[in-house]
């Protein structure tokens, strides 16, 4: 084609340009790798000179042209749609919803429980994760070198100087909290706790429990049957039916495990509990024939996996938004 025709052609083809799309490929029919102007200067080199030249120069001063109309086009085109878009607001297109953060089904779990101890007028404490061999084990009567240990599989921290553990359950606060109060007392202890266990479907290396601790003059298990009662009943409502069997913890004497029957008819443990030992009393300076008192661990994973008919204790771990966002 000549440069003339050229000129006209790509003047005609410009003034269709409606927007970036078309204008790119305007850009591309004429200053590409294969386009018209840059296939026009490959071809110079087979000129006669004079040609060359004339024909060089006229074919430059186009592809300048271009381009700079083209840059120019470009700019007013991004422009105008960005105006556009700018006016295109759709006052009745609904919001874009703000995702919040909520609570842990675990931790709605344990509220609810701590606000059904406090309104039994027991008092919320909690202790240390690491603790010490002496009131993971032993004020709780459970000797050294005794089985019943191996009930409670320990991860051990250290030996040396003193045996440091991870708590294995709860009680541990029974001792401490007595060592520095006086009876009457009334405590729930919520805490993490840890077991050197391999993981499955009922069971987590890291749990949730709640201890409780009430002693007084005369505290019986009438007392404790009554407190659990109103617990359970409040917690899964009034049709809740509850059983004691006799079981064996060190720290209590009697002990016993509280069941929940399920529609299914199924009896599942859901805690332990007994009455103080009196050995438990001596270790924390009291005078076991004054004083007498019930005690319990709750296990907060299980109450939750009841309550939300939860299958698996590892969903509760396992920070899972398809599950944690159903709560
Ligand atoms: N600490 C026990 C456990 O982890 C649970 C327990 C049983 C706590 C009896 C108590 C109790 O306070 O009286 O298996």
């Amino acid at each position: 084609m000549d440069i003339e025709g050229l000129k006209k052609q790509s003047t005609s083809d410009l003034a269709k340009i409606k927007n970036l799309a078309d204008l790119e490929q305007y850009r591309i029919k004429y200053l590409g790798r294969k386009g018209e102007i840059t296939t026009v200067l490959r071809s110079l080199k087979d000129l006669p000179a004079v040609k060359r030249k004339k024909i060089g120069m006229e074919t430059n001063e186009l592809k300048k042209d271009i381009g700079l109309k083209l840059f120019k086009l470009k700019n007013q085109l991004i422009e105008e749609e960005t105006k556009k878009k700018e006016r295109k607001i759709d006052v009745t297109a609904p919001g874009i919803k703000i995702s919040r953060g909520h609570l842990h089904p675990m931790t709605l779990i344990a509220r609810k429980i701590e606000d059904i101890f406090q309104s039994m007028g027991f008092k919320i404490v909690e202790g240390p994760d690491i603790e010490t061999e002496y009131y993971n084990f032993d004020a709780l009567n459970i000797p050294k070198d005794h089985p019943a240990r191996d009930a409670w599989s320990t991860f051990w921290l250290k030996t040396k100087p003193e045996k440091l553990l991870l708590r294995a359950h709860t009680s541990p606060m029974q001792i401490r909290f007595m060592e520095k109060n006086n009876p009457p007392l009334r405590i729930i202890v919520p805490g993490r706790c840890f077991r050197y266990e391999a993981t499955d479907a009922s069971h987590s290396h890291t749990f949730y429990q709640l201890e409780g601790l009430m002693v007084d003059r005369e505290i019986s298990v009438a007392n404790f049957k009554a407190v659990i009662e109103e617990f359970l009943k409040k917690m899964f409502g009034n049709d809740v039916e509850t059983r004691m069997r006799p079981s064996y913890y060190p720290f209590v004497e009697p002990g016993f495990d509280i069941e929940m029957k399920f529609p299914s008819g199924e009896w599942l443990e859901i805690m332990g509990a007994g009455m103080v030992h009196p050995n438990v009393f001596k270790a924390v300076g009291y005078v076991p024939g004054n004083w007498q008192g019930f005690a319990f661990g709750v296990g907060i994973d299980r109450i939750a996996m009841l309550k939300y008919k939860i299958n698996d204790i590892r969903l509760l771990y396992s920070n899972d938004l398809h599950f944690l966002n159903q709560f």
